[in-house]
């Protein structure tokens, strides 16, 4: 891949993998954003590949709608399929942020597989350490703007000006199928039981890093930007 430039900085950078790992609402998605934007890294959220795949109809979306709207987990195979396709475009080589996968274990030893056939290797893991009953509320109360998906929240994260996404100035909003308190205590109950282990996976391939995300968003993304900044040095 080639190098990377913050583009805060202007310093030079290796290009990188990267994975945000943490439950639903951490900051995952809007961390990710940041990143691409100062980084020129490329955003990958599985959660938005099968939304997309959902919306469209096909096959993998109908597999996956009700699986998603119960908070479950979609199957390995079906998500493996949507990531390798998504990995295969010629913009991934900038490096890549992974927001919401590898979920699974399976999935944690297929995207090893994945980069070992390109000579490649997570280059960091990161954390973000959260408590789980500030998760419902982040959740329950986020929305996006229809047309560009820039995201906001009831009470963390309003546009500046009421109704008006501050990005691209559209005026429509929508809100997940999936962001009901209910929903959000299934979700997190999956990360538990499925994802959180794979922290152990990371740590012991000496790429885990930590960042407590219960700051602000501004906060969270300095700290991410160091890290980002650290291992792609
Ligand atoms: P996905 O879309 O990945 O959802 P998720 O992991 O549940 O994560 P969220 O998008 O809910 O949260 P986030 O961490 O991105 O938080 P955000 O930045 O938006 O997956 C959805 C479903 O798809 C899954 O349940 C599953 O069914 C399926 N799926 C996806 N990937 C899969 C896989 N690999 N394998 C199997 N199934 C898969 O922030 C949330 C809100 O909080 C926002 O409003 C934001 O403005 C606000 N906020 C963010 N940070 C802060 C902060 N620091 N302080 C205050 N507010 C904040």
């Amino acid at each position: 891949m080639e190098a990377l430039v913050d583009r805060q900085q202007g310093a030079a950078t290796i290009p990188a993998v990267l994975i945000l790992l943490g439950p639903p609402g951490a900051g995952k998605g809007t961390q990710a954003r940041m990143l691409e934007e100062r980084f020129g890294l490329i955003q990958l959220s599985t959660g938005d590949l099968l939304r997309a795949a959902v919306a469209a109809g096909s096959e993998a979306g109908l597999a996956a709608k009700a699986v998603m709207e119960a908070g479950g987990l979609v199957s390995d195979e079906i998500v493996l399929a949507i990531l390798k396709d998504r990995m295969a475009a010629p913009d991934v080589k900038a490096g890549v942020i992974l927001d919401g996968f590898p979920r699974t274990a399976g999935q944690a030893a297929a995207l090893d597989a994945l980069l070992a056939e390109a000579g490649q290797r997570v280059t960091a893991a990161i954390s973000l350490e959260v408590d789980d009953l500030a998760m419902i509320a982040r959740v329950a109360g986020r929305y996006t703007c229809a047309d560009c998906g820039e995201g906001y929240h009831d009470a963390f994260k309003l546009p500046e000006t009421s109704g008006t996404c501050d990005k691209c100035g559209g005026t429509a909003f929508k809100r997940r199928a999936d962001d009901t308190a209910d929903t959000a205590r299934a979700r997190l109950e999956a990360y538990h039981a499925q994802t959180a282990p794979l922290i152990a996976h990371y740590r012991a391939l000496g790429v885990l890093e930590t960042v407590d995300a219960m700051g602000s968003i501004d906060a969270v993304a300095s700290d991410l930007g160091s890290i980002v900044s650290r291992v792609s040095a």
